[in-house]
C-alpha cells in the first residue's frame, strides 16, 4: 500500500488519509459528513457545466463520496473538501488521484497506478475569484511532487472553462495535447516535478 508521508509540518497524516492545510482552508479527505456542503455545491448548474454538464442529486453525491473512500483507501491519496475554517462551511474540493481513461470507476483500483496523477478543482460560487482555487492547488501539487514523488501531474478540462486553464497556468502546467480522459477527448496539461521545483 502507497504510504503517503506529508512532509510539512502543519499537516499530519491519519491512517494514510492526509489532511492539509492552506493559509485560508482545511483540506479534508472527504467522507460521509461532507455530503451537506458538497450537494450544495454540486447541484449548481454552473459548478457543473463544464464537468458532467448537469447538476448532481444528492445520491449521485452521495454516490460519488463512496467512490472517493474507495480510492482513498486504495491510493491514500484522492479528493479532498476545501473547508473554510472561521465557518466551517464547504468553499470546494480538489483531488490528487490516478487518471482514468474510462468515465466509470473500475472495481480494481490497482489497475490504475500506471495512470499518471492528476490535479482537479471546483468551488462554490460564493469563493470564485478569492484565488482560493489556486491556493489549494499548489498545496495539492506540492503533496504530490513531495509526498508521493510524482514524476508528473497533469489536468484536463473542457476547451472552454477558461478558468480552470488559469489556474493550469499558474501551477506552471503547460498543453501537451488532446487526450482521452474520462472517455472525452480535452485538451490535457501537464508540470513535471522538475519544472515545479524550479519555479
Ligand atoms: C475553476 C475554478 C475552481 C477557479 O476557482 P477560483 O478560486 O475562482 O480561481 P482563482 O481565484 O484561483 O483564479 C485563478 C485565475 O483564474 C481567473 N479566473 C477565475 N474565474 C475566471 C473566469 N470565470 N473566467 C476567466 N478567468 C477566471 C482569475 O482571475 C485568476 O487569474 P489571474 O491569476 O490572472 O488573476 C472555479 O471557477 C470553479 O469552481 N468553476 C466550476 C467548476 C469547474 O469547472 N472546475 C474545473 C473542472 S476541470
Amino acid at each position: 500500500m502507497l504510504l503517503a508521508a506529508c512532509s510539512c509540518s502543519c499537516c499530519r497524516q491519519r491512517n494514510a488519509l492526509t489532511i492539509l492545510h492552506t493559509t485560508r482552508l482545511l483540506l479534508e479527505p472527504i467522507a460521509e459528513q461532507h455530503l451537506d456542503g458538497l450537494y450544495a455545491m454540486d447541484q449548481i448548474p454552473e459548478v457543473m457545466r463544464y464537468i458532467s454538464g448537469k447538476p448532481a442529486t444528492r445520491e449521485q453525491t452521495a454516490a460519488w463520496i463512496a467512490g472517493v473512500q474507495r480510492c482513498w483507501a486504495a491510493w491514500s491519496t484522492s479528493w479532498w473538501a476545501f473547508i473554510e475554517p472561521a465557518s466551517g462551511r464547504i468553499a470546494g474540493a480538489g483531488c490528487i488521484q490516478y487518471a482514468r481513461r474510462e468515465a466509470a470507476l473500475p472495481a480494481d483500483l490497482e489497475s490504475l497506478r500506471h495512470n499518471p496523477l492528476e490535479i482537479g478543482w471546483r468551488l462554490h460560487p460564493d469563493f470564485w475569484r478569492r484565488g482560493l482555487a489556486s491556493e489549494a492547488a499548489r498545496r495539492m501539487t506540492a503533496f504530490a511532487f513531495d509526498s508521493l514523488a510524482a514524476p508528473e501531474l497533469i489536468a484536463s478540462c473542457h476547451p472552454n472553462n477558461a478558468a480552470s486553464i488559469r489556474v493550469m497556468d499558474r501551477l506552471g502546467m503547460q498543453f501537451r495535447g488532446i487526450e482521452i480522459w474520462y472517455g472525452e477527448a480535452s485538451p490535457t496539461y501537464m508540470v513535471s516535478r522538475e519544472n515545479w521545483r524550479q519555479s
